[in-house]
């Protein structure tokens, strides 16, 4: 009986020296090697001094009992600095994980207060579109309360609104999504996006949407804003030429003639819709030039002597000057700088010749001698109007672009 006890005894130790080895085996501590050679000489030792050994083979029990006391010893010394140390490691591991879950509830807290606290709609869908999460401030402003519309589809909330269904329908086909989508008054931005298993199925769909309203309605009250300022500019000019116009000759309305005109004329040869609005202002300006010319010359009733032209001349120019200061007003300089070239390159001020004039210059000249010779002018009456268009035609060539002329006189011919 005893002998089947001790027998057990020594197998099970043994089996634990087996697994002490293994485990040095697979830490490679040296501690843990120590320790197992300890343990492994006190159970031998404790083997050697059972009691049936010492009955039966005394002098091997001798031989137990002299193994030195002080292994025992080394044993549990190196025994409870491993558990310290087990302890040790046990706990670091413990406050790295709480660390870990720490940061992860921070993170959770910092997205949280997003949701809570900026304009925007977090939301999921099944793969069916069955809402499974709905929050965010955002909701608020849509009559939502969090989480209002989980259990129900979108195809259902959103009934009718083409915007959503159409990014919920490609996002849960495998594609992002993005749109601005409006609902009632509001503007979301909106992205949608598929949630798709390791095997690529797709599951679910996640959203965000962040209410861009106000930043909307900021826009729309710009552009209100511009185009006000925009009219008051439009206005201001039309004030500074009225004055011109009243310095420089009798005849009212010449400006606000040939500036309908010339917009009608250079749609009529292809000037884009949107270089109309510069055509309109660079006509309202064209002599602004003329502030620099003294009442002198301008009002002069008979021909300009040499320095008088000279003068005269450089109204384009000083034109030029006073437009490129203005932003505004840049491209609509064509005209100012540019009316008083000839198609024969004989204008001024730099003789420019043919195509090389801007279109609407070439328009405007042609409507701006007709409507002089039609007038009084302090140096010269009024010419007849058969008078003016046989001059225009003369003129088709040499002064004038030959198309411009021709569509001109198809113009007049049509009114
Ligand atoms: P404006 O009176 O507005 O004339 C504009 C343009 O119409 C002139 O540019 C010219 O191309 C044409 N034009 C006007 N009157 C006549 C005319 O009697 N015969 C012909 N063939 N064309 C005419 P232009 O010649 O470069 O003159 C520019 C500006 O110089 C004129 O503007 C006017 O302010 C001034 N100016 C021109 N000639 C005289 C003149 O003899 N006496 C005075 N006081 N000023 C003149
Ligand atoms: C939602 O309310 O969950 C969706 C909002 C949106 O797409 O604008
Ligand atoms: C005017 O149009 O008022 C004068 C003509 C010109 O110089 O262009
Ligand atoms: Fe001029
Ligand atoms: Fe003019």
């Amino acid at each position: 009986m005893s002998q089947i006890v001790l027998l057990t005894s020594i197998v099970i130790r043994l089996l634990a020296f087996f697994w002490s080895v293994d485990l040095v085996r697979r830490f490679r501590d040296w501690r843990l090697v120590l320790l197992s050679g300890v343990l492994g000489l006190m159970v031998l030792r404790h083997a050697l001094n059972s009691p049936w050994v010492r009955a039966e083979w005394p002098r091997v029990a001798d031989v137990g009992s002299a193994l030195p006391a002080i292994l025992v010893s080394i044993g549990l010394l190196i025994t409870v600095i491993l558990i310290g140390r087990m302890i040790e490691d046990h706990r670091s591991a413990l406050e790295a994980a709480s660390a870990a879950t720490r940061a992860l509830q921070e993170n959770q807290t910092r997205l949280q207060f997003v949701v809570d606290q900026a304009p925007v709609v977090l939301w999921a869908l099944d793969n069916e579109g069955v809402f499974t999460l709905s929050e965010g401030h955002g909701l608020e402003a849509l009559g939502l309360q969090p989480g209002e519309v989980v259990g129900r589809s979108v195809f259902d909330v959103y009934n009718g609104n083409a915007g959503v269904l159409s990014d919920a329908r490609k996002a849960l086909a495998g594609h992002r999504a993005r749109s601005a989508v409006r609902v009632g008054d509001l503007v979301f931005e909106s992205r949608q996006r598929p949630l798709v298993d390791s095997s690529g199925r797709v599951v679910g769909v996640l959203g965000i949407a962040v209410d861009v309203t106000a930043r909307e309605r900021a826009m729309t009250d710009l552009e209100a804003t511009n185009r006000a300022l925009t009219n008051a500019y439009d206005s201001t000019l039309e004030g500074w030429v009225r004055a011109l116009d009243l310095r420089d000759r009798e005849t009212e309305g010449h400006t606000k003639r040939v500036t309908k005109l010339t917009v009608e004329l250079a749609r009529r040869v292809g000037v884009p819709e949107d270089e109309l609005v510069h055509v309109r202002r660079g006509a309202l300006l064209h002599d602004i030039g003329k502030i620099g010319i003294p009442d002198a010359v301008l009002r002069k009733p008979g021909p300009l002597d040499e320095d008088e032209w000279k003068l005269m001349r450089q109204h384009p120019v000083w034109a030029h000057e006073m437009i490129s200061a203005v932003d505004f007003l840049q491209p609509a300089l064509d005209i100012p700088y540019c009316h008083h070239e000839r198609w024969d390159g004989e204008g001024y001020p730099r003789g420019l010749a043919g195509e090389s004039i801007p279109l609407s210059a070439r328009v405007f000249a042609v409507i701006d001698v007709w409507d002089a010779l039609r007038s009084d002018r302090p140096y010269s009456e009024a010419w007849d109007e058969d008078r003016v268009l046989a001059h225009l035609r003369e003129q088709a060539g040499g002064q004038f672009d030959p198309a411009v002329v021709e569509e001109f006189l198809g113009m007049l011919a049509e009114a």
